[in-house]
């Protein structure tokens, strides 16, 4: 296909990047959305940049990354500025437009792509990607189902372990079942997994509600801190490992999905990578990249990554985060929208690997588009 086929008179495609948000990574998306802003390809395309507020406003923002950089004394916010950013009414058409606060309504173009740069609840969990579906927008990464399965750390588990990828063992309890037998759990924990063990929200990022227990007292404190943040929680043994990580590029229609070279967290001076050492202590944690492997464990994990991504059904992007023990490799979890500041894991793998961060965003947006094709040639 060629890319500049159904693009606007200037040859360029409109992009809607999509940030902000609901969850509480608002402001690390905002700080992406100064990353993205900065190195899109302008010379390709124009951007119509949609921030969301903490309430679920859709406004307009300006085109500015320096609004939006990450400066620890005033954390970036997408703040309601009266206007209101309107989808398209209709899956016949892709004309999004601005409702000014004086009731004034105007048309802000035809939108090629979408590129939404959301992380956790209400952006990467399926719920935004089903709204851009129902008006037939194109958007950048994995669709419904696999963006609300990367989401849970059970459903994500289930997937994996069913097309044979090896998993931390591990069990998944409700809020309901603590409370109802929480003396059963224990004895079943004791003997099934033995401790420490790591307790966890199904549903939460940036390590928030996640702690490690070492034996049974701490337990029953470690549940109570992750039951707060979700109504399921995962209890998983230990896994003794290294922490490698590889960033999955989605492949166009037809094509297979490409893993980059491996990354690696290490972690000093934390007990592990827990939200402290990811947003707040700086000198606890290192990512390294490339990490450290051999050539065979590099492919090992690069094809683990795209087995995990294919048995998903993820799109676009992913970062699979792998434990590296004795045993090999076993897959921890599936970020459907990876940290993507320029200094962020996934962009800095593929850097590594020969893609820089513009070229990156713009093959992003050509898998997309080029996806969103297909998918309608096969439907007509
Ligand atoms: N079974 C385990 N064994 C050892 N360490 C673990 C285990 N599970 C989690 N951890 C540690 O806790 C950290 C956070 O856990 P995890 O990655 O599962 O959730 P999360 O970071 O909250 O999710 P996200 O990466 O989507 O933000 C891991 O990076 C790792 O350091
Ligand atoms: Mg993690």
């Amino acid at each position: 296909m060629t890319d500049t086929a159904a693009n606007g008179a200037d040859g360029k495609s409109t992009v809607v990047v999509l940030f902000g948000g609901r969850s509480s990574e608002h402001q690390i998306s905002c700080a992406t959305a100064a990353g993205v802003l900065e190195a899109i390809d302008r010379s390709r395309f124009d951007v119509i940049p949609v921030g969301i507020t903490r309430d679920g406003e859709w406004v307009l923002e300006s085109d500015d990354p320096e609004k939006f950089r990450l400066d620890p004394e005033r954390l970036p916010e997408v703040v309601d500025n009266g206007t209101r950013v309107q989808l398209p009414d209709s899956a016949r058409h892709r004309t999004v437009s601005v409702r000014h606060a004086d009731g004034r309504v105007e048309p802000l173009g035809e939108v090629d792509v979408v590129f939404p740069i959301l992380h956790g609840p209400y952006g990467e969990d399926g719920t935004v990607q089903g709204m851009l579906e129902l008006v037939d927008l194109p958007f950048v990464g994995s669709g419904v189902l696999a963006s609300s399965v990367g989401m849970d750390k059970h459903y994500t588990k289930a997937l994996l372990a069913a097309a044979g990828l090896r998993v931390a063992p591990g069990l998944t309890v409700h809020d309901h079942d603590w409370r109802r037998e929480a003396e059963g759990i224990r004895e079943r924990i004791g003997r099934e997994l033995g401790y420490p063990v790591f307790v966890k929200p199904a549903r939460a990022g940036s390590s928030v509600g996640v702690s490690k227990a070492n034996g049974a007292a701490e337990l029953d404190e470690a549940m109570r801190i992750a039951l707060a943040e979700d109504d399921h929680v995962l209890v998983e043994r230990r896994i003794d490992g290294r922490e490698i990580e590889i960033a999955v590029l989605g492949a166009r229609y037809g094509e297979r999905a490409r893993a980059s070279v491996a990354g690696e967290i290490l972690v000093d001076g934390a007990e592990f990578y827990d939200f402290a050492a990811k947003y707040l202590d700086s000198g606890a944690v290192r990512l390294a990249c490339p990490a450290a492997v051999t050539g065979a464990e590099l492919a090992q994990a690069q094809d683990l990554a795209i087995r995990a991504f294919e048995a998903l059904g993820c799109e676009g992007l992913a970062r699979v985060d792998f434990f590296l023990d004795a045993e090999g490799f076993l897959v921890n979890e599936v970020n459907t929208m990876p940290g993507f500041t320029p200094i962020s894991m996934f962009p800095r793998c593929w850097q590594e690997s020969g893609l820089p961060y513009p070229e990156l965003i713009t093959e992003l947006i050509d898998v997309a588009r080029s996806r969103a094709e297909a998918r309608r040639a096969h439907d007509a």
